[in-house]
């Protein structure tokens, strides 16, 4: 087969990767002034997703590459970018984890018009949070984000913390044929078991790299799950990296046990500060997905270089905290959630258009996976929930299903407060939580930005499928 894992060879890190947003040089430099439009060009392009021994493969990129550009942005800016579709199909951008006025979210027939063919959208918001976070299109998802547009949105710090450099790793997992292009998209049993998980992983849309670590220096790692369905459970071999922020909110720093994965679900990310500690230069350590089950080939390898300074950096202080209303539990109204549907799961208690789901409206809709028992699709999108603007939510969600699913809110960030009933250590800000299968968890936000929000799996199947519905804050 042309794409395989066992013939992957690591790039040096800064060779050939221009443009990939992997560069070691001052990421701030490619920040824009404020007030400047940015461009995003949705459009079919030819890409190295196996680097330079693989011919290109036809994906659709934005601005030519996968990922598209990186935007940066200070915290307290305004973002301004111009959307022109250069698709055969409409489209749009959503700013996935940002919490931004309804009619900026990116969802067509939620919050704006479809962007038609050869038309142009102009968004523009203010970067309330700092963190880590991404832009994709939230119309055929599952093919639009699925065949490369996406890519990551950094938000400085006003102060960002000091660090000797920063990685981003922007994680995508294809399925690639036997003739080295992209599988059909649509295929039934990715819908109705775990979505369309590939078999060829890129970082930053490319093969693996090596990346050099100098002993005492302290690197920032940004980690994006741009993938369709693979959930990741990164294993650093041994190093321990702090972990200093969840989807794109601050954590009280903790380091990663030595066998720890980084969980990311699909729509997830993470900071870590990976630093370089005392080993003998050339010695590394390969940075595995700890839950593929296929033999894979490493994401990444860490390789240590020669010292930098000789003093380890100490325990790294807290990120600033983003001003995110805090709920008030006493006081907080509770809602439930549930999830349905899926193979070997309770497809049969599912409504489709207000009809009891049979295998024939299953067949003819596509529909199979629910939230409440609803199947969402077409224009039948009712809200789960309408919630007086400012109530303080407590909200349970509980996974009827025999699948894990990401279930991503827009427009706000809630804490995650229980899992099964155990409470959640430190409670961690996020829009994204992943419900393992039958998993009960409890999340909890403070309501306060008006409009219709999605809510959804971003299993991006699952969300085609019938997984997603509205949260209406009125
Ligand atoms: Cu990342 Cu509704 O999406
Ligand atoms: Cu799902």
């Amino acid at each position: 087969p042309p794409f395989s894992p066992r013939r992957r060879r690591f790039l040096r890190a800064g060779a050939g990767l221009l443009g990939t947003g992997l560069l070691p040089l001052p990421l701030r430099a490619l920040a824009a002034s404020p007030g400047e439009v940015r461009r995003l060009h949705p459009a079919p392009a030819a890409w190295r997703l196996g680097g330079d021994a693989h011919p290109p493969v036809d994906v659709w990129a934005y601005e030519g590459t996968v990922p598209g550009p990186v935007l940066r942005v200070r915290q307290g800016e305004r973002l301004r970018v111009r959307v022109d579709n250069g698709l055969d199909e409409p489209t749009s951008v959503h700013w996935h984890g940002l919490r931004l006025p309804n009619a900026m979210d990116g969802v067509p027939g939620v919050t704006q018009a479809p962007i038609a063919p050869g038309a142009a959208f102009d968004y523009a918001f203010h970067a309330v949070d700092a963190g880590t976070f991404w832009y994709h299109p939230h119309i055929r998802s599952e093919q639009q984000v699925g065949r490369g547009l996406y890519g990551a949105l950094i938000v400085e710090e006003r102060e960002p913390p000091a660090v000797d450099g920063e990685w981003l790793w922007v994680l995508d997992d294809w399925r690639i044929t036997r003739e080295g292009q992209l599988a059909a998209f649509g295929n039934w049993h990715d819908r109705s078991h775990g979505g369309r998980v590939g078999n060829w992983t890129t970082v930053n849309g490319t093969p693996p790299a090596e990346h050099a670590l100098h002993r005492g220096e302290r690197v920032r790692l940004r980690l994006v799950n741009a993938a369709n369905a693979r959930i990741f459970g990164l294993r650093f071999g041994g190093h321990r990296p702090w972990l200093m922020a969840l989807d794109g909110h601050p954590v009280p720093p903790r380091r990663l046990d030595a066998d720890e994965p980084m969980v990311l679900g699909p729509g997830m990310r993470a900071d870590l500060f990976l630093d370089g500690e005392a080993h003998e230069p050339g010695s590394g350590h390969e940075v595995f997905d700890a839950f593929a089950r296929e033999a894979t080939a490493p994401v990444a390898r860490l390789r240590y270089a020669a010292p930098r300074r000789e003093a380890a950096p100490g325990e790294p202080a807290p990120l600033p905290a983003n001003p995110v209303p805090e709920p008030d539990l006493a006081r907080a109204e509770r809602h439930e959630i549930t999830l349905d549907g899926g193979a070997m799961g309770n497809i049969d208690a599912l409504t489709i258009d207000g009809r009891p789901a049979g295998m024939r409206l299953i067949r003819e809709t596509g529909l199979m996976w629910g939230i409440n028992g609803v199947a969402a699709g077409g224009h039948h999108l009712p809200p789960a929930l309408t919630l007086a603007r400012g109530a303080h939510v407590r909200l349970r969600l509980r996974n009827n299903t025999a699948w894990p699913h990401p279930m991503h809110l827009h427009g706000h960030a809630f804490r995650v407060l229980t899992r099964n009933d155990a409470p959640v250590p430190d409670r961690p800000w996020q829009d994204t939580v992943l419900l393992d299968r039958r998993e009960t968890a409890e999340v909890a936000f403070v309501a306060d930005n008006p409009g219709d929000w999605m809510f959804h799996c971003h299993i991006l199947e699952h969300q085609a499928a019938g997984m997603m519905t509205l949260l209406r804050v009125a």
